[in-house]
């Protein structure tokens, strides 16, 4: 009786221990991933459109610097899995492992912040009252509610600040159309669905003037 009730526990401990160890190790192979350098080779399959800093020089292409890593990596993760619908982009990913996301994330992450744009001067009090009150008539909600007063985002919601306002203009209309869905929960469905398109370019004209202040 001793003897068995001695084993179990030995025999629980040693479950624990495993369970422990998978955790170390696992934690471990994050800290690894997270280690990996780009071969700068790999860097020249985003340079043209993106820029190698991220600083994007071309309006249809997204600038990329300080993006959220957790962010990055999920859409490029729905790139490859056709969540996240672009020619271009799910193209690019076939060539790229998943393995390497997160060292493609890290590099761009850890650029200087891009350079903000001066946006539509006639734009501009609209677009930053949008961004900071919402339109209260039709129910949107500000977007410093969730991307932050400085655009500089968080952990669940992406950097904005000193986007290219025709990027963000076509991403809105996606996202108002449906054509973008792999936004959790709609949150951004919900957004875009309540905003006409001249609302849209002010608010986008205001976000590229923005540097993202608390950085
Ligand atoms: C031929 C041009 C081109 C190349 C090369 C390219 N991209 Fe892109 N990338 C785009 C375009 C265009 C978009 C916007 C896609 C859309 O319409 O949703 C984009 C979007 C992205 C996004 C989403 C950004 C966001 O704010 O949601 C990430 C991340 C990204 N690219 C990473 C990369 C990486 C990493 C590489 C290199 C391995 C790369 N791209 C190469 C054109 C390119
Ligand atoms: C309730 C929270 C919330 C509010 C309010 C909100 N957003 Fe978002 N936004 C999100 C989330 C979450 C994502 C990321 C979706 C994903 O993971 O694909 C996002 C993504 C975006 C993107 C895509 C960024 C990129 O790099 O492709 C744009 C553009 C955007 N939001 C603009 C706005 C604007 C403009 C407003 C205000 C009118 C706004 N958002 C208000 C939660 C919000």
């Amino acid at each position: 009786m001793l003897l068995t009730s001695f084993r179990i526990a030995s025999g629980c401990q040693a479950v624990r221990w495993l369970v422990a160890c998978s955790a170390l190790l696992l934690q471990m192979n994050m800290a690894f991933a997270q280690l990996v350098q780009l071969a700068p080779d790999r860097l020249a399959l985003c340079a043209s459109c993106h820029g190698t800093d991220g600083n994007s020089p071309i309006a249809e292409h997204p600038k990329l610097a300080k993006l959220q890593t957790s962010y990055f990596v999920r859409q490029m993760e729905d790139f490859k899995k056709g969540r996240r619908k672009s020619t271009v982009m799910q193209g690019i990913v076939a060539g790229i492992d998943e393995k390497e996301f997160q060292a493609f994330a890290v590099h761009f992450n850890q650029q200087n912040p891009p350079t903000p744009g001066k946006g539509d001067p006639k734009l501009l009090p609209q677009g930053k009252e949008i961004f900071y009150e919402g339109i209260v008539g039709s129910a949107v909600p500000a977007c410093s509610g969730c991307h932050k007063d400085d655009g500089t985002g968080t952990n669940r919601y992406p950097r904005l600040a000193g986007q290219h306002p025709q990027y963000l203009v076509q991403q809105m209309l996606n996202y108002k159309t449906g054509a973008r869905d792999n936004d959790d929960r709609g949150l951004m469905r919900a957004v875009a669905q309540r905003m006409n398109e001249a609302e849209i370019r002010a608010v986008a004209e205001y976000i590229v003037t923005m540097k993202g202040d608390e950085e």
